[in-house]
């Protein structure tokens, strides 16, 4: 198989963590039969402050054009806040991709670095977020009307709301999971109220499956009480972004995180959940691992190819047992720094695939 892989690098951590994400593709490319064509596609802060915007239509195209992204992070702290990100939400919205898959496994390697007790992990963390990615507040419909009045219009529509509650149900019954769970806030807002509605429509689809609803702030403490409990877990688009970056650190570090922002058949972009990380960026310390699993939801869920995917995964989880990028670090465990810690991942993966 040959594909176009876009590249968006962006700014910050981006460039560094985008790099490593790289090195696994490259070492797929050697490895197997399958070959990848990289192709720039820069956007954010820094193309910003070059062009006067933040996705240049040459780099949309290339996206438009190619299999799958790759992308980093964007977002410089010395420009208004938005400047750089809507680039991330345009292109969201122009290749409608309307369902992000944020998948928060704890390793048994990473045990140590999780912040709950025993008790609390219980039979351990393995839920797959699934964040409505194109509707609600984040659809840029909002104003600052004046000096004293700004607003953000929360729409959700029937379509918006079957669609990605579908693909959940779908990826749950692929997952061999017994359970969906649907995060909103149907006790006050009236989109929510909608969503619910058509949760329970679809579900009566999908009657092997058990299915929960719980409002979002709850959800918050379940997800630190017992987040053994949960499987797939459905939500809208601003209390999927929170829940994420909360996941994300029960599985050791906001680096740990991928996601996929997919339309199922159509180009789809691949990228860690965090950001661009000012406070640690050009220093090559930002961990690689969510870029790297982000690859592996590529081969996943654009590429269908379940074997390579699992041997990404698999790499990962070896190779935390013997270097850690710093914020995930354990006494006896030796410290690396990004690009070693990209290394022995693609060490590990060929070791795989040379099999
Ligand atoms: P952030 O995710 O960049 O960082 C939050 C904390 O997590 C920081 O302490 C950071 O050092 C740490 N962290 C993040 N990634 C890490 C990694 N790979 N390894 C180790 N530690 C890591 O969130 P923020 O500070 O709120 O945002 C910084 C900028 O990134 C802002 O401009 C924000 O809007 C933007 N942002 C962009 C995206 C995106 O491009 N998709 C996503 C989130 C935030
Ligand atoms: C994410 C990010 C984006 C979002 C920002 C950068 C627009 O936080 O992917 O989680 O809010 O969706
Ligand atoms: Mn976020």
């Amino acid at each position: 198989m040959k594909k176009i892989i876009a590249i968006t690098r962006g700014d910050g951590c981006g460039p560094e963590v985008v790099a490593e994400g790289i090195k696994i593709l490259n070492t797929i490319s050697e490895y197997t039969d399958n070959s990848f064509e990289l192709k720039e596609a820069p956007a954010g802060g820094g193309v910003w402050k070059k062009y006067g915007t933040n996705l240049p239509d040459d780099s949309f195209q290339t996206i438009k054009n190619a299999d799958a992204l790759l992308f980093g992070a964007v977002g410089l702290p010395d420009l208004p806040p938005g400047t750089a990100e809507s680039a991330v939400l345009k292109i969201r919205q122009l290749l409608d991709l309307y369902v992000n898959l944020r998948p928060i496994k704890l390793y048994s390697s990473l045990k140590d670095r999780c912040p709950l007790k025993d008790q609390f992990i219980g039979k351990g963390i393995d839920i797959t977020f699934v964040r409505e990615n194109t509707e609600g507040l984040y659809a840029n419909k909002g104003a600052i009307l004046n000096d004293n009045k700004a607003e953000n219009l929360m729409i959700y529509t029937r379509k918006g709301c079957e669609r990605v509650i579908k693909y959940a149900f779908e990826y749950a019954k692929k997952s061999n999971h017994t359970k969906v769970t649907s995060v909103d806030k149907a006790n006050l807002l009236k989109p929510s109220q909608l969503w619910r509605k058509i949760f329970h429509e679809i579900a009566e689809n999908y009657p092997s499956l058990e299915i929960e609803d719980i409002y979002i702030d709850a959800f918050c403490q379940w997800l630190i009480r017992a987040p053994y409990k949960f499987q797939t877990v459905v939500t809208g688009n601003m209390f999927g972004d929170i829940i994420s970056d909360e996941g994300a650190f029960l599985i050791g570090s906001l680096g740990m995180a991928s996601s996929g922002n997919i339309h199922p058949g159509k180009v789809s972009m691949y990228e860690p959940i965090h950001g661009s990380a000012p406070d640690i960026a050009g220093k090559n310390i930002a961990n690689p691992v969510g870029t790297i699993l982000s690859v592996k939801l590529m081969m996943q869920e654009s590429f269908n190819s379940m074997e390579i995917a699992s041997e990404i995964e698999n790499a990962v989880e070896k190779a935390l047992y013997e270097g850690r990028t710093v914020d995930i670090k354990e006494e006896n465990i030796k410290v690396l720094n990004t690009q070693e810690m990209g290394d022995l991942i693609a060490n590990k993966l060929k070791e795989n695939l040379k099999k």
